[in-house]
């Protein structure tokens, strides 16, 4: 990839990131009046659930959004994503646990093990990569067609698994659940 493409891949991820952040998350706006401002925690707790809407997530495409204070990344995956995705040989990687919080902490790392509906179009991942904490590239970045962290090298396939670089674990799946068809519930 020449520096230009990667430079415009970088903008392309900020777009994303910024427009996600304006209109995509209906945290309930008439929870706010509810909050005790004297009490922190009662911020964190209005806050610890989100809705996103993710109508307008092409296939092919991400959006990034913001909860806990962190980048949550949601990508409607191409058939060629998630099929290359379901035939890595879990024995090959360097992470062999699936890392996500809805199911058993023990469970095993298939692709099947990570995507938010069975089918596997929906991924949804904590955009902080392992190592020390960069938010990575996505839309299909480095050598595994998924997501790459220049900070230090690190590249994840398109289940979000590590397989190259410092990076020790695979992208964490957080609590996340459909509550209807184009909206996904965070926390
Ligand atoms: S923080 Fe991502 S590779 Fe170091």
């Amino acid at each position: 990839m020449s520096n230009a493409e990667d430079h415009a891949g970088t903008r392309r991820d900020f777009l994303y990131y910024a427009t996600a952040g304006a209109g995509a998350v209906t945290a309930g706006a008439a929870v706010w009046p509810l909050v005790n401002q004297m009490n922190p925690s009662a911020d964190v707790r209005a806050l610890s659930t989100i809705r996103v809407d993710i109508s307008g997530v092409a296939e092919g495409s991400q959006m990034t959004v913001k909860w806990l204070g962190k980048p949550v990344f949601i990508r409607n995956r191409t058939q060629a994503e998630i099929d290359e995705a379901r035939a890595v040989d879990v024995s090959e990687l360097i992470d062999p646990l699936a890392r996500n919080a809805n199911i058993d902490g023990t469970a095993s790392a298939e692709d099947e093990n990570r995507s938010l509906d069975e089918d596997g179009k929906w991924l949804v991942m904590m955009g902080v990569c392992t190592h020390l904490g960069c938010v990575p590239l996505g839309n299909g970045a480095g050598d595994y067609d998924g997501w790459f962290c220049p900070c230090h090298g690190s590249h994840y396939d398109s289940s979000g698994r590590i397989r190259r670089g410092p990076a020790p674990e695979n992208l964490p799946v957080p609590t996340a659940q459909f509550v209807d068809e184009t909206t996904i519930l965070l926390g």
